[in-house]
């Protein structure tokens, strides 16, 4: 049983992973281990920590090593049984116990838009999160548990919002909000994807989370292709901010703690490092290893250290 007042969550999987080929010519991005779990691993964790027990994947072609990610293997099982491995028998399986998985195939990815328009049968008439796997959000840090009370104290949908360097804000949907008194979410007004700094209505960022009104299934039926030719669903965020009544407004969540973000080369490298140097098999080697590391010019030593 569910302990969240949201029990689903969609997970947008489908993406080709251009950003990072060659790795992902023949392996989803979402696979990429961050230190020793795949990048979706946390994501879904993400998930199951606030109660979410029913997690809808929406993937396309070349996804095949997620269903097995997450399926059991009990060949490997079973030789690590026979060996006595605890260990490494608890970490294969902490993967098959993360509450229901099920999968849908978008075919043609044709937008963030119509990925989540891809989970309308299997949500149905229910408040739902959607979470992005190119963001990681600190376990220490509640964002998605913040963002179902709003839904359920507003009843409209949350995005949430994270400040950026202005120049920055073309990579991501942006938001037009203002305070709401004596509460610590903010009323979204406008929503605007990828937008040019000149044009931006603020340095507010919508990171890759989402509790939806399940109002947002029909407007994106009528959402016709936005920025890049894609469905958006920032585009359908938008009409729902202007609406009144049953399933409008839109909300956001500012987010001020540790996020990840593994979208391209350079900030998969930072986050792995990140998270890496938190470890307490490895952290503090790592660590020193790396001022060492960088006092030397970032040149590699010669040693086999
Ligand atoms: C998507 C959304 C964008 C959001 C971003 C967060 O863009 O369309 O509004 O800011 O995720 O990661 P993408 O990064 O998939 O291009």
């Amino acid at each position: 049983m569910s302990t969240s007042a949201v029990r689903k969550a969609v997970i947008p999987v489908a993406g080709l992973g251009t950003r990072f080929l060659p790795v992902t010519k023949a392996m989803p991005k979402e696979m990429l281990p961050v230190v020793d779990k795949p990048a979706i691993q946390y994501v879904v964790e993400e998930a199951v920590s606030v109660g979410i027990d029913d997690i809808l994947m929406i993937t396309g072609r070349n996804k095949r090593a997620l269903e097995d990610h997450f399926d059991r293997v009990p060949s490997l099982e079973a030789t690590l049984e026979a060996k006595g491995d605890s260990k490494k028998l608890a970490a294969i399986q902490e993967s098959n116990n993360l509450g229901d998985i099920h999968y849908v195939r978008q075919g043609d990815p044709k937008g963030l838009g119509h990925a989540v328009l891809c989970a309308e049968r299997h949500v149905g008439n229910e408040p739902f999160a959607v979470l992005l796997g190119d963001d990681l959000i600190d376990e220490r840090d509640e964002l998605l548990s913040d963002m179902i009370r709003v839904q359920q104290a507003t009843g409209g949908s949350v995005v949430a919002l994270m400040e950026v360097p202005r120049e920055q804000i073309s990579a991501y949907g942006c938001a037009d909000v203002t305070e709401v008194a004596g509460e610590s979410y903010v009323q979204v007004h406008g929503l605007v994807e990828k937008p040019e700094p000149a044009d931006a209505p603020s340095n507010l960022a919508i990171i890759g989370r989402y509790v939806l009104h399940p109002a947002v299934f029909e407007v994106l039926h009528h959402t016709e292709a936005g920025r890049g030719g894609e469905i958006q669903l920032t585009d359908a965020l938008q009409t729902l901010a202007r609406r009144e009544g049953e399933g409008g407004g839109v909300y956001g969540v500012v987010f001020r703690g540790r996020r990840y973000d593994t979208g391209d080369k350079l900030s998969y490298l930072k986050a792995v490092v990140t998270l890496a140097v938190q470890r307490d098999e490895f952290g503090a080697d790592l660590r020193s290893w790396l001022a060492d590391f960088v006092a030397n010019g970032a040149e590699a030593p010669s040693s086999h250290a």
